[in-house]
């Protein structure tokens, strides 16, 4: 028998247009659109062209119009500043995103013009976002856990005007000071922002730079509040970038219109959250999980969203989630499994629960990597709630596969994400680029037209949007994720099909931390690759070949490599061993068998490749692994 959730899936297929069209009744618009979706560039395609909008207001101003104005927009609970909680209603977050777009606006900021903010988890970082959302200008977002470097790549590929940040970060019981991290960006960058915005925390001095930083708060009480700029559908709210194969992170764009008709439509149909509930996304506004669900989508619906500057675990215990989700009534939460790995490691039996009152909470959804069956299951039995896995990528923004639970809540099935969600046309693919049966493992593909809020393309680059996305598979988006799809339709997410890793939830290029080892004056050939581990999912491992005749000790070379990947990505990549072998294996062509070795590392077994260039060196590769505490793998 059909259920709301089939009925919806098959008419987002078979008549997008209509679909998309109707839902997007419930966004407030300036001015409709001409049509529904632009299909006459492809592979480029737009959601509402012609249409007028602004997101800032579809976040703030129509819901202090519509009745909600004394309801509380945002609770910002900080347990690393001794447990500071503060609460903004509609009507004062409008106020205060005003009166920061009007610092923008002073400082040169007007519709179009990029604004990086690098921030920590506060307040602040949703003012400076919406702030920019109200004036048509287009925020990146540049997470707190990445490397002056990082930031350097990222101010020269989006060329701000303004870059917004604060004094410091706090990591734990840890002060991170983030000015000299950003002086060193903008001294790398070849661009050069017009100024700085930056807020001066308690926990550490800011270092003014004069002539180029402002102070937030002197900024604040000169400033004259901004109205709303209304803003094609089509044009850019913010750019993410996100890891790529190489060190150069790609632009991902979301553009104003899709990205607010999919998420709003995606609280109450997926999350089952209505307007007035209290809704937690426990991830990083760096991250896009902060994007669209801290911020952004939890606004569109009338919700309260919390903001949360603190850990699963040692902020201070493993009651700490618990203690958020008693004390502001939240009905449904979203993190990562590291997240409950983390907890399940300190509390196994869960004790640190029972003191808390979580009769408001409803549904756990979990993403950013795979939920292992045993999460979900001590999940379960503990919490007594239904834990959701569902899958999807920056480059969505939002949700690809999930058990949709405002349409129709589907059994789960431990290590899958359960269905399509709709929308999206989830096709699995072999090599001749054709569906491959149910239960087969192929690469995951999406039927072009992508639905409203998947990107659009890639920043200034075109050209590296379709290589990357659209080339392998024609008239299909390439998700780079490899799984299959069981006879009910159940989607399993299994591994990536690029050099990838996910660590704590944490998406990042082993490419990208090769062309670092790379650097080091005493390295001849390196690779990266993920190897399991318990809590965090996966942890980067490097292996270094070393130039003829270095004398530098191996300890030494090791741990100066851990120092710049530290340096070069930031402390967030978790790089933190590495080995000295011989040699590389390789196939006779050249190319580094990475697959087998992190099969060797994690005890799998693996299929001697038949292009190898020498067997022998995986006997050394398993030596060499041993040697750091890997067990050695089963050839078959
Ligand atoms: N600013 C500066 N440094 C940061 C940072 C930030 N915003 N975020 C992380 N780091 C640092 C950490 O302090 C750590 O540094 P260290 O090597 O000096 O200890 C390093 O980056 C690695 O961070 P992380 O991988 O997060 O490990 P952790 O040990 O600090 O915490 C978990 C582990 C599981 C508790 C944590 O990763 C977590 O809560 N993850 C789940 C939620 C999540 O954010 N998911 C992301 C997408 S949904
Ligand atoms: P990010 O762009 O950082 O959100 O990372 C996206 C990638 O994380 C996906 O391509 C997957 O490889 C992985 N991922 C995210 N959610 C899940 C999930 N629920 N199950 C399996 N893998 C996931």
């Amino acid at each position: 028998m059909s259920n709301a959730y089939d009925e919806a899936y098959r008419r987002s297929l078979d008549d997008p247009e209509g679909y998309w069209g109707e839902i997007a009744e419930d966004v407030r618009w300036i001015k409709k659109w001409d049509r529904v979706l632009d299909s006459s560039n492809p592979p480029f395609y737009r959601w509402f062209p012609g249409a007028e909008v602004n997101t800032c207001f579809n976040a703030l101003d129509r819901h202090v119009e519509e009745g909600r104005a004394d309801q509380l927009a945002l609770i910002y609970d900080s347990p690393v500043t001794g447990n500071s909680v503060r609460k903004f209603t509609y009507r004062e977050l409008r106020d205060e995103v005003a009166c920061f777009a009007g610092v923008l606006r002073a400082n040169g900021v007007a519709k179009g013009d990029r604004v990086i903010l690098y921030m920590p988890m506060v307040p602040e970082a949703v003012i400076a976002m919406l702030a920019c959302a109200r004036l048509g200008a287009v925020h990146s977002v540049v997470f707190g856990g990445f490397a002056s470097n990082e930031l350097a790549v990222r101010i020269d590929d989006a060329k701000p005007k303004v870059i917004v940040s604060a004094s410091c970060g706090i990591e734990g019981g840890r002060i991170i000071e983030y000015m000299p991290l950003l002086d060193g960006a903008i001294d790398l960058a070849r661009h050069k922002p017009d100024c700085c915005v930056i807020l001066a925390r308690p926990e550490a001095k800011a270092q003014l730079t004069p002539g180029r930083d402002i102070d937030w708060a002197e900024a604040m009480g000169k400033a004259e509040p901004a109205d709303c700029v209304p803003v094609l559908a089509t044009d850019p709210l913010y750019i993410l970038y996100t890891s790529g194969t190489t060190g150069e992170p790609k632009g991902v764009i979301r553009d104003n219109g899709g990205h607010l008709v999919a998420l709003k439509w995606s609280m109450k149909h997926i999350y089952g959250v209505d307007p007035g509930d209290v809704y937690w996304a426990a991830s990083d506004v760096g991250w896009v999980v902060g994007h669209s669900y801290i911020v952004y989508a939890p606004l569109f619906h009338g919700c309260t969203t919390i903001l949360y500057e603190g850990k699963p675990v040692g902020t201070p215990d493993a009651g700490a989630f618990w203690r958020v989700i008693s004390e502001h009534k939240v009905k449904v939460m979203f993190t990562a499994p590291t997240a409950f790995r983390a907890i399940k490691r300190e509390d196994p039996n869960g004790e640190l629960m029972k003191t808390y009152d979580l009769s408001h909470f409803k549904y756990l959804f979990l993403a950013g990597e795979r939920t292992d069956p045993d999460t979900l299951h001590w999940a379960e039995e503990k919490i007594g709630v239904p834990v959701i896995d569902h899958w999807w990528q920056t480059e969505t923004g939002w949700a690809i596969a999930a058990n949709c639970i405002g349409l129709h809540e589907f059994p789960v099935k431990p290590g899958s994400p359960s269905k399509a969600v709709p929308g999206w046309d989830v096709q699995i693919l072999g090599p001749d680029c054709a569906p491959v049966k149910d239960g087969e493992i192929g690469a995951i593909c999406i039927k072009l037209p992508l639905p409203p809020s998947s990107l659009p393309t890639l920043w200034n680059a075109d050209e590296r949007f379709k290589d990357a996305y659209l080339a392998e598979y024609p008239g299909y988006y390439k998700t780079a994720d490899a799984g299959y799809r069981d006879e009910d339709g159940y989607l399993y997410i299994m591994s990536r099909t690029d050099d990838i890793i996910n660590v704590a939830g944490h998406r990042l290029s082993t490419g990208g931390m090769e062309e670092v080892l790379a650097n080091h004056p005493d390295v001849a050939e390196c690779a990266v690759i993920g190897v399991a581990d318990d809590l965090k999912g996966q942890l980067p491992l490097g292996f270094l070949v070393l130039k003829a005749g270095v004398e530098k000790g191996h300890a030494e070379i090791v741990s100066d490599v851990v120092g710049m990947v530290r340096d070069k990505i930031g402390p967030v990549a978790a790089f933190k061993t590495a080995t000295v072998i011989d040699r590389l294996p390789k196939t006779r062509s050249g190319k580094i068998l990475r697959a087998t070795m992190q099969k060797i590392a994690d005890n799998e077994d693996y299929k001697m490749p038949a292009t190898i260039d020498d067997p022998v060196i995986l006997d050394e590769i398993r030596s060499a692994l041993e040697g750091i505490g890997y067990a050695g793998a089963r050839r078959s």
